[in-house]
């Protein structure tokens, strides 16, 4: 059964909409009820996974690939429990480009780009809010709060006002301006804080306690459904492939929850049949203004130490402390993945680079990842006829700062040319 949008209508012959079966604390095994609200582990502080029931999907491959073009084709695996509860703006599915051109530059086999750029709200981060929004209010969540770099709260903003739901968004004065404009132009309640998204972190929190029946902390991680939503990136590179996983994934890490959602999207697939063989190696990159995880990866450690004076212009992976850092650290290690960090100098370079090439204008978050291919590839790590998916997160066009167009007349800069001037064409 369709609706309009060609999506499937409903539970039908028996067929759950969803197998959302219970959470579970990947620290200490607890399971939890996911008919309520829940936050974080009551036990140990962890974040909680939604867990589903896989032997009720009944679904096929081929029926999921004749729904419609979003993420909530793979509805069997998300939590939300029926059509009417979907909070939607579109998201999904993205591009998975082939970039032959930068990857003969680079000197692996086969490079594709999953562009997330082109969600709404211009970031990956549409994908966690639908899911994550859709399912607070069928929760009966009143109101939702947040810090966040930027992004994330973009798109919150953005399905709250969807859902009809207040929003309490906390942001580093930092952050990109645009995603200011997003927040308040959806109706927000926007904080500019004088700090990190830690530091806006404890901000919120403090206001949720205050109020707890009006506020719901949606932090990252410390509800379990924003990563549901991310998953589905997992998913679609699956199906794009035909069903089948690359040799590398490559993911610029901040909180790690898209990293962590592909993994355990990967994880439920080949549990289902649906996929087979070995996982990707996946490799978390970060920058080397704030890179927590590349540190405890490389000290052999489970969890991050909080990073002190974080900062690069990749903002959006500006987190000196992740709540599921030791899940990063997991899944990195468990596919034989690895971690590594870029210099801001170098990922900068890397975007105008990839632009010219491939006419793909990365966010700089997706420009460090394909800087640490080229590194990967020159260390041997990644071999030449590898097959890499990269993420690009975010659209470039909603960072004009990273890469400024200077008016004047001096090396590097455009001149203005008079009316009734003549323009300078250089060759080539
Ligand atoms: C463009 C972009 N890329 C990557 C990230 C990091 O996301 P994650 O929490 O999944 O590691 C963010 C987070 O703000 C982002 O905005
Ligand atoms: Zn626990």
């Amino acid at each position: 059964m369709s609706d309009d949008a060609g999506r499937d209508a409903g539970p039908t012959e028996g067929r759950a909409w969803s197998t959302l079966s219970h959470l579970e604390c990947p620290r200490c095994g607890d399971h939890l009820d996911a008919s309520v609200h829940q936050g974080l582990c009551p036990r140990d502080g962890s974040p909680l996974l939604a867990r589903y029931d896989l032997a009720r999907v009944a679904v096929t491959r081929e029926e999921v690939e004749r729904r419609a073009p979003d993420l909530w084709r793979y509805h069997e695996l998300l939590p939300v429990q029926g059509p009417e509860g979907v909070v939607t703006l579109g998201e999904g599915m993205t591009p998975l480009l082939a970039a032959p051109r930068l990857a003969a530059d680079l000197g692996v086999g086969r490079l594709l780009v999953k562009d997330e750029g082109l969600l709404p709200t211009g970031s990956f981060k549409a994908r966690g809010a639908a899911v994550g929004v859709s399912r607070a209010r069928e929760l009966g969540v009143r109101g939702l709060a947040m810090p966040t770099n930027g992004n994330a709260g973009a798109a919150w903003a953005a399905y709250a006002a969807r859902a009809g739901l207040p929003l309490l968004v906390a942001m580093p004065v930092g952050a990109p301006a645009i995603t200011r404009a997003e927040c308040v132009a959806a109706g927000a309640q926007l904080h500019l804080v004088d700090g990190l998204i830690s530091d806006a972190g404890k901000l919120v929190a403090a206001a949720v306690a205050e109020d707890p029946d009006r506020w719901t902390d949606v932090a990252t991680l410390k509800e379990p459904y924003r990563i549901e939503g991310k998953k589905t990136m997992g998913f679609e590179i699956a199906e794009q492939l035909g069903w089948r996983m690359p040799d590398v994934v490559v993911y610029p890490t901040g909180g790690g929850v898209g990293l962590i959602g592909i993994w355990k999207a990967l994880h439920e697939l080949l549990e289902l049949g649906w996929v087979s063989g070995r996982m990707p190696r996946l490799v978390a990159v970060q920058a080397t203004g704030c890179a927590p995880i590349v540190r405890a990866f490389e000290a052999g450690a489970e969890v991050s130490e909080p990073w002190v004076d974080a900062s690069t212009v990749a903002f959006g992976i500006t987190v000196p402390k992740a709540l599921g850092d030791f899940l990063v650290l997991r899944a990195v290690r468990e596919t034989g993945g690895t971690a590594l960090a870029v210099d801001d100098d170098e990922l900068l370079a890397e975007l105008q680079h990839v632009g010219s090439l491939e006419g793909l204008v990365l966010c700089p978050e997706g420009a460090a990842v394909v800087s640490a291919v080229r590194r990967l590839r020159g260390s041997g790590w990644i071999g030449a006829d590898e097959e890499v998916v990269v993420l690009n997160t975010g659209a470039g066009i909603i960072y004009p700062e990273a890469l400024p167009v200077r008016v004047g007349d001096g090396p590097g800069e455009v001149p203005v040319v008079a009316k009734d001037g003549r323009l300078e064409v250089r060759r080539g």
